[in-house]
C-alpha cells in the first residue's frame, strides 16, 4: 500500500498527546521521508496563535524530544498550517471547509485525528458532516479516534450508532497505540513465521499466561479525566485486552485488515463471561498511597491534583480470564496493570507445565523450574526463554539457562508506535485499528467488573508507591505455585 500526500487535521493539537505524540511522531516521518510530498498538516486550537506562533510551538514539542535536523525542520516547518476556532461552535466548521476549498496547498485527501475529550467525538464529527467534510468527491476522508471510546458498553455502542450516521466503517481509525508498538507487532511475527512454538501453544503445554503493565508514574495532571475512568477502562479494557487476543488468536486466513481482526474478536467471543458473583475471584482493585519511587517520596492518589478525597478509583488492577475454546480451555490469563508501581514496563510472561515425571528424584535436583518465555514490550524490546540446564561439575545440579533471541540491536532506532499508526492512515491499513466489534466485546468482558466496582464505593485496597502492588491479589491465582512474574531475567540471577 502506498501512502498518499494528504492534508492532516488535528483537533487537539496544542494539546498533550499532540505535543508529546502526534508532532513528534510527524516530523519523524518527515526525517524518513515518509511523509509524502504536498502533505500538510493543519491544527485546530482556540488560542489566538498565527502561523508563526504555531510553528515555533511546534518546534519545540519536537526539540522536547530530541535531536533537531535543521533542514528537515524547515521542509516540515512548510506543512504547518494552524487554523484558530472553537470546535463547539459551528463557525468553526464553516471557516474550515472554506479554507480548505479555497487553498490549493491542501491536498483533498483529508485525514482528521480527533484528539479531544470524548464527549466532544460525537459533536466534532457531526458539525464536520454537515458542512461535507467527509464527503468522498474529490478525495479520502479518514477519521482517527484516541481512546476511550465510549466509558462502557452502553454509551460506546452509542457513540458508535451516532457516528455511523456521518462516517463509513473504512473511513474510521480507532487506534490504540500498543498495536503500533514493534514488539507488539513483533508477537505476530515470532507465532506465525516461526513452527517451533506452535505445537506447544495451547492448554496442553502452557499453563497459564501474565500480561503486566506497570508504570512508575502516577496520574501526572491528567486527575480529571482519570478519577472518571480508572485502571480498569485506561489500560486493561484496552491495551491489555489487545494483546491477549494477540497472544491466543488461531492463524489468521491472511495479514489483511479483516482477517486479522475476525481472528481477534473471535478470542474476545470466547472469553468466558465473568458472572457478577464471582467478580471478585477474577479482579482485584488497588490504589495508591504515598511512597516512594527512585530514592523520590511521592504523593498518595488521594493527594493529587482534582482527586476527590473520598475517591475509590483504582490506579491498579488485575483480573483472571478464561478462553473457553479448544485451544486454551482451562487455562488461566492473568493481567495486571499500576500506576506508580517499583518499575516501568510491560512484559508478557508464558508459564509452562512441568514435566510429567520427575526423573531426578534421588538427585539434588527436587523441583524443577518451568519453562518461561517471556516477552518484553517495553522498555527492553525482547524474546527469551528459560530452560533448565545441568550445571557443570560432579553433582546433578540445576540452573536456568536463557535463550535470547532479542528483537533489536543497540544500534537500532526504535520507533513510537505513533509513527507507524499514522503513516498507516495515509495508506489506509487498518489492520493495527480496532473494529467496533472488537472495542465492544472488550467492553462486555469487563462490563461485569465495572458494575460490581461502580457500587461498591465504601472501601479500596491501597499500596505504597513504588512497590509491586498489593499481596493480596494472589488470591486471583488458580494455584499455590503460581504468582506474579516481574523480572525478565532467571530467578536468582
Ligand atoms: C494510555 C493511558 O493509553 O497509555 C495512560 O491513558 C498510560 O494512562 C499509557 O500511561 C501507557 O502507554 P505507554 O505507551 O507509555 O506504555
Amino acid at each position: 500500500m502506498n501512502a498518499e500526500p494528504c492534508t492532516y487535521v488535528i483537533f487537539g493539537a496544542t494539546g498533550n498527546l499532540s505535543r508529546i505524540k502526534l508532532m513528534p511522531a510527524l516530523y519523524h516521518l518527515d526525517v524518513a521521508r515518509q511523509l509524502p510530498e504536498g502533505t500538510r498538516i493543519l491544527a485546530i486550537g482556540r488560542r489566538p496563535w498565527d502561523q508563526q506562533k504555531w510553528v515555533e510551538e511546534a518546534r519545540d514539542m519536537i526539540q522536547a524530544k530530541g535531536d533537531l535536523d535543521e533542514n528537515v525542520l524547515q521542509r516540515f516547518s512548510e506543512r504547518l498550517y494552524y487554523h484558530q476556532g472553537d470546535i463547539e461552535q459551528e463557525q468553526c466548521y464553516t471557516d474550515l471547509a472554506g479554507l480548505l476549498n479555497r487553498n490549493k496547498n491542501f491536498p483533498k485527501n483529508i485525514a482528521f485525528y480527533l484528539s479531544i475529550s470524548p464527549s466532544d467525538f460525537g459533536p466534532v464529527m457531526e458539525f464536520l458532516s454537515k458542512n461535507s467534510l467527509f464527503d468522498e468527491e474529490y478525495g479520502w476522508r479518514r477519521v482517527i479516534i484516541e481512546k476511550p471510546f465510549g466509558y462502557d458498553l452502553d454509551s460506546a455502542q452509542a457513540l458508535q450508532k451516532r457516528i455511523s450516521q456521518y462516517l463509513t466503517e473504512q473511513q474510521i481509525y480507532r487506534i490504540d497505540h500498543y498495536l503500533g508498538k514493534g514488539m507488539v507487532q513483533n508477537v505476530l511475527v515470532f507465532r506465525f513465521a516461526n513452527v517451533m512454538l506452535e505445537p506447544l501453544w495451547n492448554r496442553n503445554y502452557i499453563d497459564h499466561i501474565q500480561f503486566t503493565h506497570s508504570e512508575t508514574i502516577g496520574i501526572e495532571s491528567r486527575g480529571e479525566y482519570y478519577d472518571s475512568a480508572g485502571a480498569l477502562r485506561d489500560m486493561l479494557q484496552s491495551h491489555l485486552l489487545q494483546l491477549l487476543t494477540l497472544m491466543a488468536m488461531e492463524p489468521p486466513v491472511s495479514m489483511e485488515a479483516e482477517s486479522l481482526r475476525d481472528e481477534k474478536v473471535k478470542v474476545l467471543k470466547s472469553i468466558r463471561p465473568i458472572p457478577k458473583e464471582a467478580v471478585h475471584g477474577h479482579a482485584f482493585r488497588a490504589q495508591y498511597g504515598k511512597g516512594t519511587i527512585n530514592g523520590e517520596k511521592v504523593k498518595s492518589y488521594l493527594q493529587e491534583e482534582h482527586i476527590p478525597a473520598t475517591s475509590v478509583t483504582e490506579t491498579y488492577a488485575a483480573m483472571k480470564l478464561y478462553i473457553d475454546n479448544w485451544r486454551w480451555r482451562g487455562v488461566p490469563f492473568y493481567l495486571r496493570t499500576g500506576k506508580r508501581m517499583a518499575k516501568a514496563q510491560s512484559t508478557i510472561s508464558i508459564c509452562f507445565r512441568h514435566p510429567p515425571l520427575q526423573f531426578f528424584r534421588d538427585t539434588q535436583v527436587q523441583c524443577m523450574n518451568p519453562n518461561w518465555v517471556l516477552l518484553g514490550i517495553q522498555p527492553e524490546e525482547c524474546i527469551r526463554i528459560e530452560m533448565t540446564v545441568k550445571e557443570p561439575g560432579l553433582e546433578m545440579n540445576t540452573r536456568v539457562s536463557s535463550l535470547d533471541a532479542s528483537f533489536r540491536n543497540s544500534d537500532e532506532k526504535t520507533i513510537d508506535a505513533y509513527e507507524d499508526l499514522l503513516l498507516d492512515v495515509l495508506k489506509g491499513d487498518r489492520s493495527l485499528f480496532l473494529r467496533f466489534d472488537e472495542v465492544e466485546h472488550a467492553w462486555r468482558v469487563v462490563e461485569p467488573i465495572l458494575q460490581t466496582w461502580a457500587i461498591e464505593r465504601d472501601y479500596i485496597a491501597t499500596y505504597p508507591a513504588g512497590s509491586w502492588g498489593p499481596e493480596d491479589s494472589r488470591r486471583l491465582f488458580d494455584k499455590e505455585a503460581q504468582s506474579w512474574r516481574s523480572s525478565l531475567i532467571p530467578e536468582g540471577k
